[in-house]
């Protein structure tokens, strides 16, 4: 199989981003990752870009400079889809005209419900008896573009921020892996 190059954008723990590398080197997933970008030099998950040997950068993309130097790395690479996982950065306009259509994202909720941060918790204050997962594409507003694929997760009594949310983390590895299958199917 000819895989599409990717590029995954992280500014934490990268957990996604370790099942993302994972799922990337199984022979039928579509994609190889070929770069990480982080918005920040703290970020955890630059361990995983270590480990697994993937060549990474530290760009702030809403400085002019950094704009240019990452806009080149993606196209030396020839990077098709851009994968956010936790990416705290809203992505400027004059990137996105860049790569309209190719930018999807995660978001631990079932959207539209419960856009933006803090999600757990406004979940659970909500008494929904149901969250989950969404991979989406990303447009100019948060949380907000044509959704590919949502994972549903049912909420128990006595779940906690933290019970919950390693469920739904647990949700976005399949998750985000099968959207991006979806997508190239
Ligand atoms: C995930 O829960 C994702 O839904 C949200 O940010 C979190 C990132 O976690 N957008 P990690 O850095 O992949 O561990």
């Amino acid at each position: 199989m000819v895989k599409k190059n990717a590029c995954i954008f992280i500014s934490g723990a990268g957990t996604n981003l370790k099942a993302l590398i994972k799922s990337s080197r199984e022979y039928n997933f579509p994609i190889n990752i070929k770069l990480i970008i982080s918005s920040t030099k703290k970020a955890k998950g630059l361990n995983f870009a270590k480990k697994y040997k993937i060549p990474y950068y530290i760009l702030n993309l809403n400085s002019q400079l950094n704009l240019a130097l990452g806009l080149k790395k993606l196209k030396e690479n020839n990077i098709s889809l851009i994968c956010l996982a936790g990416y705290m950065k809203i992505l400027k306009k004059k990137f996105m005209n860049n790569y309209n259509s190719k930018i999807i994202n995660i978001h631990p909720s079932l959207l539209p419900k419960y856009k933006g941060l803090d999600t757990f918790r406004r979940v659970l204050k909500s008494k929904d008896k149901v969250t989950g997962c969404t991979v989406h594409y990303v447009n100019s507003k948060i949380d907000s573009g044509q959704i590919i694929l949502k994972k549903k997760i049912y909420i128990e009594e006595r779940d906690t921020e933290m019970s919950l949310k390693t469920r739904v983390q647990q949700a976005e590895y399949k998750t985000y892996a099968e959207a991006i299958i979806k997508i190239f199917r």
